[in-house]
């Protein structure tokens, strides 16, 4: 079992925190959060295009939504309701829709349907939908079929190790979905077998680990967005974001520049355990120009 990867629960991630005091008074018995529902609206722009004159490209990002007992729909219909104020030409969901097993399907489903009524939606499954790693560290799903059904409903459309051509305004785009790889569900290989470099597009990947970047370094990319670490939940002066799930504590959060490309981890909705401190919950809007 890699580090990263040890089974979690709520005691462990307070105690591994080495703050199990402060975590405690601040979340008290009730699961109260400090500042899990201080949604912002993160924004950056990426500098893709080599056509002058192209017009800006929005992608909304939204990530981690983490539906659970310390996450309600109401703050997801927020995050849902934020993210389409800024009038996105694409949306990227980028996994984790769920943290264990769940049972309110029917009114996820009508929260998340305005976004693909509203622009093209796209999304890929992250390690808690289902699947290898829930069975083995979490009491959760076995497969990941709840959630497939989930984004059905939502007429969102999942990519599964597999690329679309999206052609929007004046962008020709191929976006490439990755299965989770903590679920052993990720291949590049199979999702890259017919995107080529000299196709004159543009290559946008989703997968849900930035720690997938190196295994995807001999593929044609251009950005490639994620989520999974919900930018450390819990940033501490001097400590930094002691609880990161990823190899490469470099990729936690933002916008980077990675061997001619671009990653950007989103901080995500939702939440583990009910805490965040000093790490806000986003949803993400790119502009590519
Ligand atoms: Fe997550």
């Amino acid at each position: 079992m890699s580090v990263t990867q040890k089974k979690f629960n709520r005691r462990k991630f307070l105690s591994s925190l080495g703050i199990l005091g402060i975590g405690t008074a601040a979340t008290g018995a009730y699961g109260k959060v400090i500042g899990a529902e201080a949604l912002e609206l993160g924004e950056h722009r990426i500098l893709i295009s080599n056509v002058p004159g192209q017009k800006p490209l929005k992608i909304l990002q939204l990530s981690d939504l983490h539906a659970s007992e310390t996450v309600s729909l109401d703050f997801i219909q927020r995050a849902v309701n934020l993210g389409l104020e800024s009038r996105p030409d694409l949306i990227c969901l980028t996994g984790d829709y769920i943290t264990r097993k769940y049972d309110q399907w029917e009114r996820y489903a009508d929260i998340l349907a305005p976004l693909a009524a509203a622009a093209p939606t796209y999304a890929t499954l992250g390690n808690h939908d289902g699947g290898r790693w829930c069975r083995q560290h979490l009491d959760g799903y076995n497969d990941t079929e709840e959630v497939r059904k989930l984004l059905e409903k939502s007429q969102i459309k999942l990519l599964d190790n597999s690329v679309e051509q999206v052609d929007l305004r004046d962008w020709k785009i191929n976006l490439a979905g990755l299965g989770d790889v903590w679920a052993k569900e990720f291949s590049p290989e199979k999702t890259f077998k017919n995107v080529s470099a000299t196709s004159g597009r543009h290559t946008v990947v989703l997968s849900h680990n930035p720690d997938t970047k190196d295994a995807l370094k001999n593929h044609p990319w251009d950005l490639m967005l994620c989520g999974h670490t919900h930018g450390g939940q819990v940033r501490l002066p001097l400590v930094g974001a002691p609880i990161s799930p990823v190899r490469d504590k470099r990729f936690v959060q933002g916008l980077h520049r990675w061997d001619n490309r671009w990653i950007h981890i989103t901080k995500g909705v939702g939440n583990l355990y009910g805490l965040r401190i000093n790490c806000r919950p986003e949803v993400s809007l790119l502009t590519l120009v």
